[in-house]
């Protein structure tokens, strides 16, 4: 295995988009900033350098790093931010990883400008499990605020409701077509008539689930969070925020100018509802039409179109590709994840619904990210950062998904609990989404693993019945999963990476709210079996 170095400055930028200046976060100057390309089982060593002014921390998303937590990134759980004028090198240490992932500023709402894709490939001597395609064309799915980020979320976590939507939505950092000021930079890929082209796309959005289609052509998903799967034949893709879809377009229309494009699946709240757009041209001697013409989407509330994509993702489960669902379930976890609200500081002004202000939470905790990072803490033994005692399951039961009357369901409280397990413990977690507030899909995120998605089902899960509907033969494994408006999601994983491992919906105003919980995975007997020490530059808190 190879190491591969590169070096990331984080700058001031000055952006133009929508016809209006601003500036902004970004790696190198660049957004979407750049693409790492590594093999399998490289080690990637990226040097950040912070020459702004705004705290940062970096975090590459799905990249277990066994062993190492250190350079994985969430601000006061793994690491103190990388303060302006400092510098920090991260060891992205890859393993089993194969397919497209992603790194993300991981610090407040910076990602929203501080992404780009991590790409990686096959060792040198294996190929892909389909035909070897004639290009590689990485799709990042973002959105665009004409105000700073920074502002957007002030302005949020004060009002205490819903944050701004954004003003356009991007691909490849470019709004397209159909957005003031935006047509001559559209995103555009060339392609040549019989050949097959290999997308990698990463939903870099801060708040959206999103449907992305291309005007007259089916294409093939092939992998999703650098995992393969059966291939999938479709017209559309569903795609949460966190996760990434690898598809195959075969160029097999006439030769001209098509529309991709992708807009927001929301099921409840306010949204951006506006559409991006790229475009696949055709190489050769055509008259390209004067107009293109966008495809059709499902309905922006089109739950069932959501849950139906996402349904069909499996494992590839052959010989070369083997599943290794855990069926001997030491730990069962029941987290119920919910939205609710607690009162406004100044009586009824808050934005949120009945004045009051927006929280969310897991098992009735909402997260406090602590002062000192919780990793640190646990390694050096410090007391009174964190307690031991997330919760198991919700403080009593209810019927999460009926119709709930706000406000007396229950009382929300703060804090900052980790949920301790034991070294190969072997975890099946059910995610219960409920309608406190409304029901709403939340795309979970865990780090250090992929999670077996065994199950999956709408209203209460029902722990005697659902179960026997498992699938363990050919499980997608996944590090990111919708959890759908009012339903349940059942995954599993071995904890046989020790480290502290944070836990959160991928919507960043759910996460502000307080929608995340620590895992602390203790060591096991063995060298390999332990976490290993932190680097000399670990930002100081
Ligand atoms: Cu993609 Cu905790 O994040
Ligand atoms: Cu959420």
């Amino acid at each position: 295995a190879a190491v591969r170095r590169y070096k990331f400055e984080l700058r001031n930028t000055p952006y133009t988009r929508l016809c209006a200046n601003k500036t902004m976060l970004t790696i190198n100057g660049q957004f979407p900033g750049p693409t790492i390309y590594a093999r399998k089982g490289d080690l990637v060593i990226v040097n950040v350098h912070n020459l702004a002014d705004h705290n940062i921390t970096i975090h590459w998303h799905g990249v277990k790093q066994p062993r190492y937590p250190w350079s994985d990134g969430p601000e006061y759980i793994t690491q103190c931010p990388i303060r302006p004028g400092t510098n920090f090198t991260q060891r992205i240490v890859l393993s089993d990883e194969e397919g497209t992932l992603w790194w993300h500023a991981h610090s407040e709402w910076s990602r929203a400008t501080v992404l780009g894709a991590l790409v990686i490939l096959p060792q040198k001597r294996d190929d892909y499990p389909f035909p070897k395609p004639q290009a590689e064309v990485p799709i990042i799915l973002g959105e665009w605020w004409k105000s700073d980020v920074q502002q957007v979320m002030e302005e949020f976590l004060r009002n205490g409701g819903d944050p701004n939507v954004s003003d356009a939505l991007l691909i490849n950092g470019q709004p397209g077509d159909l957005y003031p000021c935006s047509r001559q930079d559209t995103f555009k890929v060339t392609v040549e008539y019989g050949k097959t082209y290999l997308f990698r796309m990463v939903n870099s959005m801060m708040n959206n689930i999103m449907f992305f289609k291309i005007a007259n052509h089916n294409v093939t998903v092939v992998g999703s969070d650098a995992s393969y799967t059966k291939p999938i034949n479709t017209d559309y893709i569903t795609i949460s925020p966190g996760q990434t879809i690898d598809f195959l377009l075969e160029a097999n229309q006439n030769p001209s100018r098509y529309y991709m494009a992708a807009r927001v699946y929301a099921s409840a709240g306010s949204f951006d509802n506006t559409t991006t757009t790229g475009i696949i041209e055709y190489a050769g001697n055509y008259t390209p039409p004067s107009s293109l013409v966008l495809p059709t989407f499902p309905d922006f509330n089109d739950t069932a179109a959501s849950i139906a994509f996402t349904n069909q993702l499996r494992s590839l489960a052959s010989r070369r590709y083997p599943v290794n669902v855990p069926t001997n379930i030491t730990d069962i976890l029941f987290f119920a994840i919910s939205l609710g609200t607690v009162p406004c500081p100044i009586l009824d002004q808050c934005a949120g619904p009945a004045g009051n202000r927006f929280r969310a939470s897991v098992n009735n905790v909402s997260l406090v990210l602590p002062r000192t990072s919780v990793l640190q803490a646990y390694y050096k033994n410090i007391s009174g950062v964190y307690e031991n005692d997330f919760p198991d399951d919700p403080p009593f039961p209810y019927n999460y998904t009926r119709d709930a009357v706000f406000g007396l369901d229950w009382a929300i409280e703060n804090g900052t609990d980790v949920n301790v397990l034991d070294y190969n413990s072997t975890v099946e977690l059910v995610f219960q989404g409920t309608s406190i507030l409304g029901g709403v899909d939340h795309p979970m995120h865990l780090h250090g693993y992929s999670f077996y998605v065994v199950g999956s089902g709408l209203g209460n899960f029902n722990k005697t019945r659902d179960p026997l509907n498992y699938n363990l033969v050919d499980p997608p494994l996944m590090e990111t999963i919708a959890v759908p408006k009012n339903g349940w999601t059942a995954i599993r994983f071995r904890a046989d990476n020790p480290g502290v491992w944070f836990m959160h919906c991928h919507f960043e105003r759910h996460i502000s709210w307080g929608m995340g919980m620590t895992f602390i995975v203790k060591n096991g007997r063995g060298q390999n079996a332990k976490m290993l020490p932190p680097p000399p530059d670990m930002p100081k808190c």
